[in-house]
């Protein structure tokens, strides 16, 4: 039995995390007259979705052709064949609608002359199924798509009535019998602890960005849903699928939207070459993601980079119209001044691939239902227990994601989850209670770090892990470096036992905050190096020098990877080689070239 005076509280439904999925769950829920919590460690509008900037992909067809096709399309080829097309299927024909929606609660798209949502070209996003030219997909609200997508679903929730528990840190899932029966939470500010009974819980925590040295993540993306995941038995997905941006600022590390590129800037080598042209002839500095990041990658390695250490690429908008820059792009005009003293209207800014985003995490299928290898089922659906967004593995994005699928990732599924519950769940049907010692484990690790008094500082293991993910598992991986890695960073974890905690109170201890944060990143790191040691084929972002072809013979498989007692465990599940509907045929694998 347990002595913890924990501070109960009984829902419908309990999202954690309130970024664009986390959001737009907690307004679907609320939408279907369920009772909604959402609980979120930083005040909502502060969420990292207000990083977002470029925008949202949705085949609207405001500035030329589109169809939800043509953007399927350019997804399974961006995710090199990795994505889950049933999935696919789902986000671009869905996406419209949720963007019509955001519309219509008021969000501040950019408009086109005649009052349309305006869209810009983005990487990877074509017409014609892939042949061209480029698709004018993605709907921008100026560089600042995210920032405004968060005030609009904050404000529809509020209007919903949805309860929002601020500043709480959650601690761990509640699990009975294989199912979720709701989640433990530390209140920051005044240091009580409580648990959240629900019919079911919505993960929308978002990446881990942070576990990598240089990322344009928010130091907030600390992989915590995966973290909980991990420690309750289940799997992440696909976690060796490590998205770099091409465009972070040398040094600092912030985002510069691919919408510079999208409104006409490009790259340029030492030579001032604009060695785009070499390594994707077709789309240039628009190609996706991994390519643009590999390139730049090969052209420092070959001694043209810019700047005196020859370390870094440049991305040029100086050609562009002052008023095209102020009107579209203000943000990174800001950005790029503040960090890099740059006057973007007169020169380069000075850019380098940087971690940005994670294609794996907590898998599910298109509900937005946790599923899981059971026996001989691959999609067994973990009850009581939804992931969306960035913490979640859908899989959408398979190896690699497109510039602005991820913005219509977050409201598509968060929006799925919410219908789910609403099909799925009974306001008027009541709930069992919780056992007495629900959250007992929970709390015994709370209290182990709190009082924890070794040697080594939070700060310093979080730095050994950085560099090792840095060093190791980055934009090229060899055999021997990935195994390197695995060793070290088996090692880094067991520090973890070693770790001292300064402060010993539960009101405002920023220490232990931070030292929560690190374990949930250390199980993210752990499966990710695992993960990228063990797939011997590059494909999308896991781009291996020892392996450089895609395998499909082999390697067409998404990962599974568990941790139990310190060990990552590997394991498979099939991708999904079919459609949702027969409205559109299976698209076969083929050579990805742009
Ligand atoms: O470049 C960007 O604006 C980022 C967008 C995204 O990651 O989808």
């Amino acid at each position: 039995m347990s002595d913890v005076k924990w501070i109960d509280h009984t829902y419908d439904v309990v999202v954690v995390g309130a970024g664009g999925a986390g959001l737009r769950a907690t307004l679907g829920a609320a939408q279907a007259g369920l009772k909604t919590a959402c609980v979120t460690k930083v005040f909502p509008t502060r969420s990292h979705t207000v990083a977002a900037q470029g925008g949202i992909a949705a085949s609207l067809g405001n500035m030329g052709d589109d169809n939800w096709r043509w953007h399927m399309y350019d997804t399974v080829k961006g995710s090199d064949w990795l994505g889950d097309q049933d999935s696919i299927e789902y986000l671009c024909r869905e996406a419209p609608k949720a963007v019509y929606e955001l519309e219509h609660w008021g969000m501040p798209f950019s408009r086109t002359e005649d009052g349309k949502i305006y869209q810009r070209p983005f990487g990877g996003m074509m017409q014609n199924m892939g042949k061209g030219p480029p698709a004018q997909r993605t709907c921008a609200a100026a560089d600042r798509t995210g920032h405004a997508m968060l005030h609009t679903l904050y404000g529809q929730s509020l209007r919903r009535s949805a309860e929002f528990f601020i500043e709480y840190f959650v601690l761990d899932l509640i699990m009975e019998d294989g199912a979720c029966r709701g989640i433990t939470a530390w209140k920051l500010d005044d240091g009580t602890l409580h648990r959240f009974r629900a019919k079911t819980v919505i993960l929308a925590t978002g990446g881990y960005g942070r576990t990598y040295f240089s990322c344009t993540s928010a130091h907030t993306c600390t992989g915590d849903g995966g973290g909980m995941v991990l420690r309750a038995g289940l799997p992440l997905q696909d976690p060796e699928f490590v998205q770099f941006h091409p465009t972070g600022i040398y040094g600092a590390g912030c985002l510069i939207t691919e919408g510079c590129r999208g409104e006409g800037g490009y790259l340029t080598n030492s030579e001032g070459e604009r060695f785009m042209e070499r390594y994707a002839p077709s789309a240039k500095d628009l190609a996706s993601r991994d390519v643009v990041s590999r390139a730049m990658t090969i052209e420092i390695r070959e001694g043209r980079g810019v700047g005196k250490d020859k370390d870094h690429i440049y991305l040029h908008l100086d050609h562009l119209d002052p008023e095209v820059l102020a009107d579209r792009l203000p943000g990174i005009s800001e950005s790029a001044k503040i960090f890099a003293g740059v006057d973007v209207t007169k020169e380069p800014i000075p850019v380098l691939p940087t971690c940005h985003y994670n294609m794996g995490g907590i898998p599910t299928n298109f509900h937005g239902e946790v599923v899981t290898k059971k026996g001989r089922d691959p999609d067994a659906v973990v009850p009581g227990l939804m992931a969306v967004g960035e913490a979640a593995c859908v899989s959408v994005h398979g190896g690699n994601r497109l510039g602005s699928n991820s913005l219509i990732d977050l409201v598509v599924f968060g929006r799925a989850a919410g219908l789910r519950c609403g099909e799925l769940l009974d306001a008027s049907e009541s709930q069992p209670e919780l056992t007495e010692d629900a959250g007992a484990d929970s709390y015994a690790r709370l209290e182990k770090f709190r009082t924890a008094d070794g040697k080594k500082s939070t700060a310093s293991i979080r730095l050994d892990m950085q560099k090792t993910m840095q060093d190791h598992c980055a934009v090229f991986r060899t055999d021997e470096s990935l195994a390197e890695g695995v060793k070290k960073m088996t090692k880094v974890a067991a520090t973890m036992k070693d770790i001292g905690v300064t402060d010993r109170t539960l009101v405002w201890n920023t220490d232990l905050v931070e030292t929560l944060e690190l374990d949930n990143l250390m199980g993210n790191a752990q499966v990710t190096m695992s993960a990228a040691s063990a797939r011997k084929e590059s494909r999308g972002a896991h781009a291996s020098e020892d392996h450089p072809d895609r395998n499909d013979k082999t390697w067409m498989k998404h990962t599974l990877a568990w941790v139990k007692n310190g060990k990552v465990k590997l394991g498979a599940r099939p991708v999904h080689d079919y459609t949702m509907t027969d409205d559109i045929e299976y698209i076969k694998p083929a050579k990805r070239v742009y």
